[in-house]
């Protein structure tokens, strides 16, 4: 049944799309035979959420509070929504507002898309959400965390870590802090890593065992308490470079691979969906997996959890579970959707769907003015 669906995001910077696209096509500064890559920019795949829930009979409009919390509340009374897509990421340059931002939802009583506070917050924790999962008895790479609080070990010595390990800031997403030189091979590179890492990120620092395998993402779609829909799942390919030294380059999502279009990294990275050579019995592993980590977690509507396959065991291991993945279309999570039979409207229309029915079942007026 259709609604009023308030779409709601918070992007305070200009987009460095829009910029891109109004320069035209550019030459790569590495290869100049070849012009990057042409990228969405957000405003577009916001229109083409909005074309698509308007399409299936939704009332819709998109906000963008800029940070303001007076147009945020006034977008939510004046509008008086059936459910809010909840596309907000952050507020007023505190990631902790993230959640914030949902408890304000659950506060007036809208329904909105996603996960709730609680898994919002244990997500942007990396070390806290490994350990949530460690403790259902889920596999997740072996790990330790640095504080970087003074007076604390800076980078431990008796980790009792496998090298290579990968070092990454604790409290981020979107492969931020992520570069080719996070993967290390040695006692004195980790140090000197953990030491660049706290400088530039402050905040504390994940060193997890780095497996070399196979990287695949499970997108799942569910709204009720039950276990959600696990989908086809998506394969990272990363093509075979090799560094300076000679060594092979580490294949990973480096920050400039998921958002530079003028990088190398972007260009060595691409992603098949539904992954191809993969035993149904892996699937079903990956799956089960995956589906026990959201309930541990406490995810709802639509998630992402990535894995890597250990060469060794062909174990698949947890590497990230992200609570509100990309719902752009082409995006890794509309791909897995399209490759269980939906269309990316659809695929909004049922998320959305979630959220109303949620509202309609709880019979709760919203604390908002009637309109
Ligand atoms: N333990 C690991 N072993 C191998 N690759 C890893 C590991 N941890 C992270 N990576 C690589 O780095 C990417 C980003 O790391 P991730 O933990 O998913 O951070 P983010 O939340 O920023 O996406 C992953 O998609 C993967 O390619
Ligand atoms: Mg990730």
């Amino acid at each position: 049944m259709p609604g009023r669906v308030l779409i709601l995001n918070n992007i305070v910077e200009d987009d460095p799309y829009e910029q891109d696209r109004a320069r035209g096509p550019q030459p790569l500064s590495w290869d100049p035979t070849r012009t990057a890559s042409d990228v969405s920019t957000i405003a577009e795949e916001l229109a083409d959420i909005a074309r698509e829930l308007t399409a299936r009979g939704h009332t819709v409009e998109i906000v963008n509070p800029r940070d303001d919390l007076g147009v945020l509340t006034g977008a939510i009374t004046r509008f008086a929504p059936d459910a809010i897509m909840n596309l907000v990421e952050n507020f007023g340059d505190d990631p902790a507002h993230e959640y914030h931002v949902a408890g304000l939802y659950e506060l007036y009583g809208v329904p909105y898309t996603g996960a709730r506070p609680a898994a919002l917050a244990l997500c942007q924790r990396k070390h806290r959400t490994k350990a949530v999962i460690a403790a259902t008895g889920l596999p997740t790479a072996r790990y330790r965390v640095v504080s970087g609080r003074p007076g604390d070990e800076h980078a431990p010595r008796e980790h009792g870590l496998r090298f290579p390990v990968i070092v990454k800031p604790a409290l981020t997403d979107a492969s931020v802090g992520i570069e080719l030189a996070s993967v290390v091979r040695d006692q004195a590179a980790l140090e000197a890593r953990v030491v660049h890492v706290l400088e530039e990120h402050k905040m504390p620092v994940l060193i997890e065992e780095y497996i070399d395998g196979r990287e695949l993402h499970c997108a799942m779609i569910g709204g009720g308490p039950g276990a959600p829909e696990a989908l086809p799942l998506l394969e990272m390919e990363f093509s075979d470079e090799i560094g300076p030294d000679g060594i092979a380059l580490p294949k990973i999502i480096t920050y400039d691979a998921k958002w530079d279009q003028h990088s190398r990294d972007f260009y060595a990275m691409d992603s098949r969906c539904p992954a191809i050579d993969i035993a149904p019995a892996l699937v079903a592993r990956i799956h089960a997996v995956a589906i026990r980590a959201w309930h541990a977690v406490g995810l709802r509507d639509y998630a992402r959890i990535d894995m890597r396959i250990d060469p060794a065991t062909g174990e698949p291991f947890i590497l990230d579970v992200n609570p509100n993945p990309d719902l752009a279309d082409g995006g890794a999570f509309m791909q897995c959707a399209v490759a269980s039979g939906r269309t990316f409207g659809g695929t909004l229309d049922e998320i959305v769907g979630f959220a109303l029915a949620r509202g309609r079942a709880s019979g709760r007026r919203p604390m908002i003015a009637p309109r």
